[in-house]
């Protein structure tokens, strides 16, 4: 069969692929690899949201289909959190819907908005599936470089300027992976007064709304009068919580985009798993302890990892909220580019992280590591990250002759 498939052409090879591969053969001739390279939390839910799940799932009623926009008492929750954290008023009817993890929400929001041609803004770097669920979907993709010199406001008035059609939606993520930068309220303000006014939508990906260490708190772009005319936003309970593998996210906000992902979600799915649904309403409404010990515990690994490099010479910014540090790459070695830099990090620090230019093209030029490891292992890994660092030219002599 010579055929080729339209949406899988236009999905390039997972750039991670490679540092996983040599991650995976490492292991296997038993190295102990430190693994900074996702951003899989390491720790189990509350134990009451594992009794919650457990309990409920002994209900023989709870086992058929559930509902593709979520349980009610569950879109109540998300209202009930969205009041008492932003001062936000969400209707828990039509302003919000459950989804499979935002992931699924926003692979389908795009499914269920997007055009053949469509062009859409997303920030480049960025999380995967804020270019790529529109690029499934047929959309043109105009890329907006991420950094602390580049202004939002000024590309989305260059896009509205030179793009045809005009684009119809833009992507923000802020708490950002993988950049770690964070925004205030003014910030969105200006965003939300500027796409108002020119109709365009607003996508904004809040999965690190509770993952912050210090004093800044991210706001929702919700908080935003008026925002709700044209944004949406998704939630997500894998950091906040330590649910990642449960699948339980929420998109809420713009009725009409609530209401097209859940057409489409109407046709493809019924819902998480009832039980699941019932233990993220107890994770919602229950003691919220567990999410300062979340904080506790990324931030000691955060001060770890940044004070041990920083020693070894690799000065690395502080991230003020997500699981992530962005680090550019050490000088020594920065003509090699982001992937070489993670293969020889492997091969030389026994530390695997996540090369920047996977994360797009801007990516270039800096590597993510994730706070999942705890603090003896990563205070191990900045030892053999500062041993490296020690022996940089005869690493890179070698690593020129073997080329
Ligand atoms: C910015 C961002 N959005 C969404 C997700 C996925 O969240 P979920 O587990 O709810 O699909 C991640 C996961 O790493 C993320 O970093």
């Amino acid at each position: 069969m010579v055929q080729e498939f339209h949406r899988i052409k236009r999905l390039p090879p997972y750039v991670f692929a490679e540092v996983n591969a040599l991650k995976a053969a490492a292991r296997a001739a038993k190295r102990d690899i430190i693994d900074f390279g996702m951003g899989n939390p390491d720790q189990p839910p509350p134990r009451h949201v594992i009794d919650k799940l457990t309990e409920v799932a002994q209900n023989p009623r709870v086992h058929g289909y559930s509902t593709s926009r979520g349980i009610p008492g569950l879109r109540k929750a998300v209202s009930a959190y969205y009041q008492r954290r932003f001062g936000v008023e969400i209707d828990p009817n039509n302003e919000t819907i459950v989804t499979i993890g935002s992931k699924e929400g926003l692979a389908n929001l795009a499914q269920a908005i997007t055009s053949p041609g469509d062009i859409i803004l997303a920030p480049n770097p960025s999380y995967p599936i804020h270019a790529f669920g529109f690029i499934i979907a047929g959309a043109a993709i105009r890329s907006m470089p991420m950094g602390p010199d580049t202004s939002i406001i000024d590309q989305l008035e260059k896009a509205v300027r030179h793009s045809v059609p005009k684009p119809l939606a833009v992507i923000l993520n802020y708490p950002s992976n993988p950049t770690a930068e964070v925004k205030d309220l003014d910030f969105y303000a200006e965003i939300v007064d500027f796409c108002r006014k020119h109709e365009i939508y607003i996508i904004s990906d809040l999965a690190y709304a509770e993952v912050y260490f210090d004093d800044f708190v991210p706001p929702s772009i919700l908080q935003v009068p008026g925002a709700k005319d044209i944004a949406v936003e998704f939630l997500s309970m894998s950091k906040t919580y330590s649910m990642a593998g449960w699948r339980v996210g929420f998109c809420s906000g713009n009725q009409k985009l609530v209401a097209a992902l859940g057409r489409v979600k109407s046709y493809v799915d019924y819902g998480a798993f009832t039980p699941m649904q019932v233990a993220a309403v107890a994770a919602l409404n229950g003691p919220q302890d567990c999410i300062d010990e979340m904080r506790d515990r990324y931030r000691g690994r955060r001060d770890v990892l940044i004070k041990g490099l920083a020693a070894a010479g690799w000065n690395v910014p502080s991230p003020p909220a997500t699981m992530f540090a962005w680090a550019p790459l050490p000088e020594k070695f920065a003509h090699l580019g982001s992937l070489e830099f993670s293969k020889l990090l492997l091969e030389h620090a026994n530390v695997a992280v996540a090369p920047g230019v996977g994360f797009g093209e801007y990516g270039e030029g800096f590597v993510r590591l994730g706070l999942v490891e705890n603090e003896q292992r990563t205070r191990q890994a900045v030892k053999n990250v500062k041993t490296m660092m020690q022996n940089a030219d005869a690493i890179l002599e070698q690593y020129n002759k073997r080329k």
